[in-house]
């Protein structure tokens, strides 16, 4: 296992590789899949669209609404679970969104110089292989909490279906619902994940762009070919 880095920006000049094949893989299919819950959720919490005419068992619409989302729901866990495992062999950058060294000084002191270069008072961004302490942050904070929390509200939401001697009945159900105070709130906490979620995405892709444009180093072909490649020569 490499080491941890506090400090996160570098030195040299030369390409790093950053993204290891599980993780790129990972990063897509699990984007894939909060796309598609996304869209079949809110169809579960809002259901009355000008699409739902007629017997509901002729067309079975909800219910085919219902398995999407639970399949998504499968996929998005198991590779979460993946990526977790990933983080304990996989290289010092896929630790960075489980782990952000914020105990560490040199770690304080950039995020609050990305801070600085979000709000465009910093003429250049930092040099960084991995992610930026910002983006590290709202990752750990935002993204990975929030996947959790829809795993554990969405796996207790489906053990009342699957029934009390289920395995997600046994291991969610059962201490998720009266921790809420019954199923109506799971669901509307469950719902408000989703937005927790998407607050990121939409933060997410467009400050991607951004720094593709404006950073001092290369952003989406990192998450297609693994490579971050570094745009000037400059300390
Ligand atoms: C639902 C949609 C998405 C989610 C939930 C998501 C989530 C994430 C996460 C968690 C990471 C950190 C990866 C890691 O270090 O393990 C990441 C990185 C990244 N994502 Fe996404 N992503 C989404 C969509 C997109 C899209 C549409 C693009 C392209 C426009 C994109 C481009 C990138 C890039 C370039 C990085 C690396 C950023 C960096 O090096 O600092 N993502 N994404
Ligand atoms: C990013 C991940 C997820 C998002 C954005 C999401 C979104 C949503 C939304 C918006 C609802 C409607 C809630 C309401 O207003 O009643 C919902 C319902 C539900 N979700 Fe998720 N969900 C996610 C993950 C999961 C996971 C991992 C599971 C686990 C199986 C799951 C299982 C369920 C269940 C059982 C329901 C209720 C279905 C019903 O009452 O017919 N979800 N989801």
């Amino acid at each position: 296992m490499d080491a941890p880095i506090p400090g996160k920006t570098i030195e040299t000049h030369a390409p790093v590789y950053v993204y290891e094949l599980p993780v790129r893989l990972w990063h897509w299919v699990t984007a894939a899949c909060i796309v598609v819950l996304s869209i079949t959720g809110f169809l579960i919490g809002h259901p009355a669209w000008p699409l739902f005419v007629g017997e509901p068992d002729h067309h079975y619409l909800m219910g085919d609404i219902r398995f999407i989302h639970f399949a998504a729901a499968y996929i998005l866990t198991f590779a979460f679970l993946g990526r977790i495992y990933w983080a304990l062999v996989g290289n010092r950058y896929a630790r960075e969104i489980f782990l952000p060294a914020f105990w560490s000084r040199q770690w304080r002191h950039e995020f609050y110089m990305s801070v600085r270069w979000y709000l465009f008072l910093e003429r250049d961004s930092q040099r960084e292989a991995g992610h930026n302490p910002v983006a590290q942050m709202a990752m750990f904070l935002l993204f990975v909490l929030g996947i959790l929390f829809q795993i554990v509200t969405g796996f207790a939401l489906y053990g009342e279906g699957a029934g009390p001697g289920s395995l997600s009945g046994m291991l969610f159900t059962s201490w998720v619902i009266p921790l809420f105070g019954g199923s109506q709130q799971v669901h509307t906490w469950h719902h408000l994940g989703m937005w927790y979620i998407l607050l990121f995405v939409m933060a997410h892709i467009y400050l991607v762009i951004r720094e593709e444009i404006m950073s001092r180093q290369t952003m989406l072909s990192a998450m297609i070919s693994g490579w971050r490649f570094f745009k000037d020569k400059r300390p």
